[in-house]
């Protein structure tokens, strides 16, 4: 550039001497052809000459030097106040002053097409920025939408939770035990009355295959499984399962295939009918007793009568052949009968024996008929209230004393454990009736804790325990003992009247069969037993404190 820079003056300065070296010849010319003209003009004209040479000089440094540079300085100008980066300063030459203009112009090039790539991306970056705004805006839009849809859907939650416990509720207080299971036999409802059953919560259950939730169906597993795989109803009646706290139940089992197109499964009820069963036990026994019981009243009845005869005559002829009563021997003497002799033939014929014979073998009938009354629907006699601490503690002393409870437990021992939670209530019996039931229920126990001292031979001690409280209405007193209990067959017959286990002589078998008329015709209330082979027996008297209508009327009517 410098190098170009001097070139071009070298010729401005060539260009200048050879003006002048032509003008100087002119001038010579002048000074030569006009000797004559004075130095002024001479001079004057050298002057004008070298104006007019500088004003030519001036003229052509305007025009090639000057000019393209103020064009340049006013594009530049121009460029700068009017931001107008299309403008280009006009070339002349391609001399060093034209590759100025040229790089000047190519700078603008570079500039005009920075700002264009510039306003490209600047565009490009407001409509990403719009796009992000309107992006941002369908986000607000769409979050708000989804805020919306997550309170709707937290509102649903909310009913379907309600309706959950809902039908929970409804589950859980109904009676029976429900359990649903899925195709796999896996729990997925489970109630309150499944958690009491099993022994396992609701929420150990829920998950859990069944057999390990309700282990207590055993074997009635397979017939889930069968009214999946045919869906149909399956059902069993009177199941008999012994309860994690060795409690015996008695259930009802149906099993319902589950009635839904998207899921299979089924529904598991059991119902305990072990109440129930008793209950129908009971009446069936009663009604069982009251036929019975009226027959055999009734026989009583008629026996009792000849019987009485046979006794009483008996004991008549027995008087009469009593030699040491004075009447006996005045109709002797009248007779002229050896009575010494006479006795002596009677004595040798053992006739006061078949005669004393008669007489216990007549009272002992009629002891029995004297029950056998007992077995008739009314009593006969008139209830009194009468406190019934008081009247338990007599039967004990009784018990205890007169029929010789701990008779034969020498070896052992026998306690009787008294607890009264309400002695003082005064309860509507003939006293003598409800000592009676409790002497038989005393005299059994102790019965049969013997009979386990002497099979069994498994406990310490025999315990009786007498158990009185008050139940709404009632007054119940429960006798149980740790004897040697008894078989269902037993159980199921031991109200029967005449029904005994025991050795001839020994039993009767009317002492609980005259108890139970007592409690339940006599007295309007309830008997029943709970027992097992070898764990013990309890038995259960229910008597109302408030008698029926028809009874108080004729108490009042007396
Ligand atoms: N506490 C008991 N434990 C076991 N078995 C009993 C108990 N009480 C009664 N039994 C059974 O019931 C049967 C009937 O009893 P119930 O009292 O009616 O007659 P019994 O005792 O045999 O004869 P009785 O009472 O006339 O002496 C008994 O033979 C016995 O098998
Ligand atoms: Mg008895």
């Amino acid at each position: 550039m410098a190098h170009s820079n001097l070139s071009l003056l070298g010729r401005l300065l060539a260009w200048l001497l050879g003006t002048t070296a032509a003008s100087s010849a002119a001038i010579g010319v002048v000074v030569v052809s006009g000797r004559h003209l004075d130095a002024v003009v001479v001079i004057a004209l050298i002057t004008a000459i070298s104006i007019l040479s500088a004003a030519v000089l001036l003229l052509i440094m305007r025009r090639y030097f000057l000019a393209p540079l103020k064009d340049l300085m006013r594009v530049s100008n121009q460029v700068t106040s009017t931001d107008d980066i299309k403008l280009r300063a006009p070339k002349y030459k391609s001399d060093e002053l034209g590759r100025v203009v040229d790089a000047f112009n190519a700078m603008l090039d570079r500039v005009e097409k920075r700002e264009t790539e510039l306003t490209a991306e600047r565009d490009r970056a407001t409509q990403a920025l719009q796009q992000s705004e309107a992006m941002t805006e369908e986000a607000q839009r769409t979050m708000h939408k989804l805020e919306f849809e997550v309170q709707v859907r937290q509102r649903i939650e909310r009913k379907l939770t309600d309706f959950q416990n809902y039908l929970n509720a409804i589950i859980n207080s109904m009676p029976s035990t429900l359990i649903a299971v899925d195709a796999h036999l896996l729990v997925t409802q489970w109630n309150q009355e499944a958690s009491r059953l099993s022994g396992t919560r609701s929420d150990q259950a829920l998950g859990l295959p069944l057999a390990d939730a309700f282990p207590l169906l055993g074997e009635h597993h397979d017939l889930v499984q069968q009214a999946l795989s045919e869906q149909s109803l399956q059902s069993r009646h009177n199941l008999q399962l012994t309860l994690p706290d060795d409690q015996r139940v008695r259930l009802n089992l149906v099993i319902y295939p589950l009635q839904q197109t998207e899921a299979h499964g089924a529904v598991i009820r059991l119902d305990d009918i072990t109440e129930q069963f008793r209950l129908e036990e009971v009446m069936v026994q009663t009604e069982k007793m009251m036929s019975v019981g009226g027959l055999a009243a009734g026989m009583a009845h008629e026996i009792n009568n000849p019987l009485g005869a046979i006794v009483q005559n008996a004991q008549n002829v027995q008087r009469r052949l009593d030699p040491t009563l004075k009447k006996n021997r005045e109709t002797a003497t009248g007779l002229e009968l050896d009575l010494e002799r006479f006795q002596a033939y009677l004595q040798a014929r053992e006739v006061p024996r078949f005669l004393n014979n008669i007489t216990e073998s007549g009272l002992r009938a009629s002891r029995i008929v004297t029950n056998m009354l007992q077995f008739s629907r009314a009593s006969g006699h008139q209830l009194h209230p009468y406190p019934i601490g008081q009247l338990l503690e007599q039967a004990i002393n009784i018990a205890v004393n007169d029929y010789n409870l701990k008779a034969g437990y020498t070896d052992h021992n026998l306690f009787v454990d008294q607890d009264f939670r309400a002695p003082e209530i005064e309860v509507p019996c003939v006293m003598t009736e409800l000592e009676q039931v409790l002497l038989n229920l005393l005299k059994n126990a102790a019965q049969a804790i013997r009979e386990r001292f002497e099979t069994l031979n498994d406990i310490d001690e025999g315990i009786i325990q007498i158990h009185q409280y008050l139940d709404g209405d009632d007054c119940v007193i429960e006798v149980s003992d740790n004897g040697a209990g008894m078989s269902e067959a037993t159980r199921k017959r031991l109200f029967e009247p005449f029904f005994t286990t025991k050795e001839v002589g020994v039993g009767t078998g009317l002492g609980l069969s005259v108890s139970f008329f007592i409690i339940t015709a006599h007295h309007y209330g309830h008997m029943s037993v709970e027992s097992e082979p070898g764990q013990g027996s309890r038995f259960m008297l229910r008597l109302p404190l408030q008698l029926p209508e028809t009874e108080t009327s004729e108490a009042s009517a007396h």
